[in-house]
């Protein structure tokens, strides 16, 4: 079985052998981009390359980007110990084209990484596209040999990623994986859609507007390719497991947290250990990012993710509310 430290390899070298420059994830705290609170994906150290603002000597990048989504539009703070799939602090695999590669390379190298490297039977796979986007449905046509039924088309914006209310965006295609009929849930854009058969693990973001500040759309000079796909999701599938927190990095973590309580990491206090498991990442990254906790901004969210994950003396809670 891999481990999620082998499945972030496989994917870095993957991308690597296909004239990837590897590239280091970027603080949490994002250095380009005062509109945002934290580093909610791994396009953010790369978005001035999207709107041709700056150039690098490298065309095409892949990260393992540490991302925490608490916080401003991407937040998952409330829903975190009570699903299997959400948390504050996660890492997003991804591959990038900066005017160099588009869509035409952007699935195939997705199809091939998931079905030959990481070996996930063909069938077991479906993607989403943009309503509009012919192009896209053709190409997975071509590529994977999908029948019309296994690429939904999406008019929401369920297939318009935009990091935040400005800033580069596009149409995108979400490849899902259908866990079985056993398990409750309807393909994407059906009513059922958020049950978990169908569970999204990629998504590739064909990057050609950039979101103005006065609500219009302007139309990027490049065509380039953001994607992502959460390793703790993958890890899950790759894991045989249903459930992000059963990986072994997270099951580590729990044990931890049961150990140290002397409680059952599977008993009443579940729930919480899956907190603590997934708090504990976030704020301990978080301050090695330099974040401190306070009453304001990025401190404050930090402070809330601390209280929500630390037991405390009530009279001292109730001041620090
Ligand atoms: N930016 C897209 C996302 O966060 C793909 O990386 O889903």
């Amino acid at each position: 079985m891999p481990s999620l430290n082998d499945i972030r390899s496989t994917f870095l070298d993957y991308f690597r052998r296909n004239g990837h420059q590897v590239v280091d994830s970027s603080p949490l705290v994002p250095r380009n981009d005062p509109t945002l609170m934290f580093t909610n994906s791994g396009m953010v150290q790369f978005k001035n390359l999207f709107t041709g603002v700056e150039r690098r000597d490298y065309v095409r990048a892949t990260t393992a980007q540490k991302c925490v989504r608490a916080g401003g539009k991407h937040n998952d703070l409330d829903n975190v110990g009570y699903t299997a799939r959400h948390h504050t602090f996660f890492e997003m695999l991804g591959n990038f084209s900066f005017g160099d590669y588009f869509k035409s390379d952007a699935i195939p190298f997705a199809w091939e990484l998931l079905t030959k490297d990481f070996a996930i039977p063909k069938d077991k796979l479906l993607v989403t596209v943009y309503h509009t986007d012919d192009e896209a449905a053709g190409i997975w046509k071509k590529v994977a040999g999908l029948p019309d039924e296994r690429i939904i088309r999406i008019p929401t914006d369920d297939n318009f990623w935009r990091m935040g209310p400005t800033g580069p965006c596009g149409p995108c295609t979400e490849i899902f994986f259908d866990h079985g009929d056993h398990i409750w849930g309807g393909p994407p854009g059906s009513k059922d859609e958020d049950g978990d058969r169908f569970i999204e693990i990629w998504n590739l973001v064909f990057m050609q507007n950039e979101q103005m500040p006065d609500g219009s759309l302007r139309v990027l000079d490049m065509q380039s390719i953001d994607t992502g796909m959460g390793l703790e999701r993958i890890g899950a599938l790759l894991q045989g497991k249903h459930d992000n927190y059963d990986t072994d990095l997270m099951r580590s973590l729990i044990e931890a947290s049961a150990n140290a309580t002397s409680t059952d990491p599977d008993g009443p206090g579940k729930v919480h250990h899956r907190v603590i498991a997934d708090h504990l990442r976030s704020t301990s990254f978080l301050i090695a990012d330099g974040v401190m906790p306070s009453n304001e901004g990025r401190g404050y969210v930090l402070r809330r993710i601390m209280r929500r994950a630390m037991p405390m003396p009530t009279s001292w809670a109730r001041r620090t509310r």
